[in-house]
């Protein structure tokens, strides 16, 4: 298993629990990954419609979603959410112990389980406890996957660096997941943690692995108007409304992401500003269900949002696209399987609802770890060669990857932000081929392990975003998340 956050533990969990030996490499602790960032709930249907949960998922994704993907997801989300319950994850309860469920945008009615607003926290220390403690599962973190290991047609393991230092390391397996996330961070502008650099769906595309979808890249209406912190869709989902700086609302705040996206964009480039208006909700229920918020509000903007509204505008928050996967989570090759947002089965088209991911994540994790457990392969005894390509990176010029990083953010928020238009996204390639390849000539900023760590993200990001920029290019209307128009 490469990653360890939500979908990648709880596909150890099933793996272990169906009697395999399972190795969990991720590159910081699995305590921080992304997910542990995921605020405002899990959906799953608990009132028995599951067909609903799947029609809106189809519907927020602009109609062009996996219909099977969609109905697996509202069929084994509610089991998703009793085995996290189980396994502890306190989600909050009502009066009689039910579950309690809050309106997300895209639902029909109200779908999203959760735990206060840190939902993420609380699933991924819950399955963390469960991986540590589990006599099938070693955790191995600080672990860079640097590239899979192919033999007789099949993946078979993977070299990883060890960021605190040592030689690298081989790990060879029968079966190969990457649960690796996205790579979000690619936008300046980005809800997301440095390590969301798709390392998982670079080094797949790297063996060979077909990619899709990667024109799709959500961004969450609501991140602080200047780090780009993450408000979370639940304190709309509880009465928030948006509203510009004359006091006027002019969106629908619970309609999808992407059209409250671009609305919010429509009201800044008429050079206006928008606040989250957080009041509507009151003071004791922002405490009680939105501390995270509240707490966000007041450390990094250093404002009360129980007493005035917050300012906002939209950020990079979520890869759609990813390693192209079936949906048992197989990938194009022989022994890789992918799941959670470095995978892509189609389940969300064009535009993710929000509190699918974290469903996604548990589903899908379980449910790939479930195929790949099942099946019969087994390992050559191989002897596979190193990358020796790694050494000779540590001879070349050092890169200054800040100032690379910055020109690569800037870049994905002009040619492949929110708004596209087609000259813009052929500009972009141009541009992005350029970094790429300077990217290939560049060595780490110091002999550390940590500083060869940064560039293999560097490079990670560098290809992300010229695929990107030519997955956009390629489709030239607009749908979802892809919006095109014309003009440069
Ligand atoms: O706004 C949020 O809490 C984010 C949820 C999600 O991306 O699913």
């Amino acid at each position: 298993m490469i990653g360890g956050g939500i979908a990648g533990l709880s596909a150890a969990l099933t793996a272990a629990e169906a009697g395999k030996s399972v190795i969990v490499a991720c590159k910081g602790m699995p305590t921080w990954s992304q997910s542990v960032m995921a605020q405002g709930g899990i959906n799953a249907e608990l009132g028995g419609d599951p067909e609903s949960h799947a029609i809106d998922t189809l519907k927020g994704g602009g109609g062009i979603g996996n219909p099977e993907a969609a109905a697996i997801l509202a069929q084994e989300a509610p089991e998703a959410v009793r085995w996290l319950d189980r396994l502890g994850v306190l989600f909050d309860r009502d009066e009689d112990g039910l579950l309690r469920q809050r309106p997300f945008g895209g639902g029909s009615h109200p779908r999203a389980c959760y735990a206060g607003d840190r939902t993420g926290h609380q699933i991924l220390h819950i399955l963390y406890h469960h991986a540590l403690s589990h006599p099938k599962i070693t955790l191995l973190s600080h672990r860079h996957l640097i590239e899979l290991i192919a033999h007789d047609g099949r993946i078979q393991g993977a070299w990883f660096l060890p960021l605190l230092g040592g030689k690298i390391e081989v790990i060879l397996a029968q079966e190969t997941i990457i649960a690796t996330g996205g790579y979000a961070r690619l936008w300046t502008r980005s809800t997301n943690a440095r390590g969301s650099s798709g390392d998982g769906i670079t080094a797949a595309y790297r063996a060979g692995a077909a990619l899709r979808d990667l024109e799709f890249v959500q961004f969450h209406p609501t991140a602080l108007e200047g780090s780009g912190i993450l408000l979370s869709e639940a304190a709309r989902g509880e009465g928030a409304v948006l509203v510009n700086d004359l006091g006027e609302r002019f969106v629908n705040e619970l309609a999808t992401r992407d059209l409250v996206a671009r609305a919010i964009h429509a009201q800044l480039l008429d050079g206006r500003r928008v606040f989250l208006d957080m009041r509507p909700i009151g003071a004791s229920t922002i405490e009680q269900k939105l501390p995270q918020e509240l707490a966000l509000c007041l450390d990094f903007a250093g404002l009360d949002p129980r007493l005035e509204p917050i300012p906002v505008a939209p950020a990079a928050h979520y890869t759609i696209g990813g390693i192209a996967v079936d949906t048992t989570g197989q990938s194009s090759l022989e022994g890789l399987w992918a799941c959670g947002e470095a995978a892509c089965n189609g389940l969300h088209g064009a535009n993710r609802l929000g509190g699918n991911s974290l469903a996604e994540a548990v589903v899908f994790g379980r449910r790939t770890a479930a195929y790949a457990a099942s099946t019969t392969a087994t390992s050559s005894n191989i002897q596979p060669q190193k990358p020796s390509w790694l050494d000779e990176l540590r001879n070349l010029p050092p890169a200054n990857l800040s100032s690379l990083i910055n020109d690569l953010g800037t870049l994905m928020e002009h040619h492949a932000g929110i708004i596209r238009t087609l000259d813009g996204l052929d500009e972009g390639i141009t541009k992005a081929l350029a970094l790429e390849q300077q990217s290939l000539t560049l060595g780490p900023t110091s002999q550390s392990n940590r500083a060869l760590g940064e560039l293999l993200e560097f490079r990670s990001l560098a290809l992300l975003a010229r695929l990107t920029l030519e997955a956009a290019r390629a489709r030239p209307t607009s749908i979802g998340a892809h919006y095109i128009v014309e003009g440069v």
